[in-house]
């Protein structure tokens, strides 16, 4: 069978997802923002970074939140900005690592939108987090024992999301059509009606 021209694929997926939003979760350095931010651009949408949203929300960065108040603060704002930000239609919504996490978050995005997993294999995943030093989980003498531990706690969580695409060491752009591709091949739209 010929395969459908990602461009056709994109204008499906736009078609499809009506007003809804395309959440992306996954590990810290599974690639959610940077994706994120092209594929809404592809598909015409805005895109969201839900922890940029709660930096606002709370004025001060992620690293702060956590060391003043705690993570079970930081969980409990995501909670509620994420919430927030599902009620506004199409959008591409990159969450932090740990939000889908949240059992009720988790209901609402798959009551109201589509969820998309960036499943990154672990050397691929230290390369990206060893280039940024504000992420507080990861301030520990054994960064690679951290994200071991997160892949087993929360990997069989993301497993749950409509579709799980596997990231590679590739292009952005790569990517961006690979999640279009995938998406394009779902067969949740119509049991989700937008
Ligand atoms: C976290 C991931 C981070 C951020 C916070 C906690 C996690 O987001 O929300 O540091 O629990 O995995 P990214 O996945 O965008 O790095």
């Amino acid at each position: 069978m010929a395969r459908r021209s990602i461009a056709k694929d994109t204008a499906l997926v736009r078609q499809r997802l009506g007003n809804r939003p395309i959440v992306l979760v996954g590990l810290m350095g599974a690639g959610k923002t940077s994706v994120g931010r092209r594929l809404a651009e592809k598909l015409g949408i805005a895109f969201v970074d839900a922890d940029q949203e709660i930096e606002a929300a709370a004025g001060q960065p992620i690293k702060d939140i956590f060391a003043e108040h705690g993570e079970a603060y930081f969980r409990e704002g995501e909670r509620r900005v994420i919430q927030r930000l599902l009620g506004n239609g199409a959008q591409v919504l990159a969450t932090g690592g740990g939000a889908y996490m949240n059992d009720e978050t988790r209901a609402r995005i798959r009551a109201e939108g589509v969820s998309v997993w960036l499943k990154a294999p672990l050397p691929l995943l230290m390369k990206r987090v060893a280039k940024r030093h504000d992420r507080p989980l990861l301030q520990t003498e054994d960064p690679e024992a951290v994200m071991r531990a997160l892949i087993d706690k929360r990997y069989p969580i993301y497993a749950e999301a409509d579709v799980t695409v596997e990231s590679r060491d590739v292009q952005h752009g790569q990517m961006v059509n690979d999640v279009i591709r995938a998406l394009a091949l779902w067969d949740g739209w119509e049991r989700r009606a937008s």
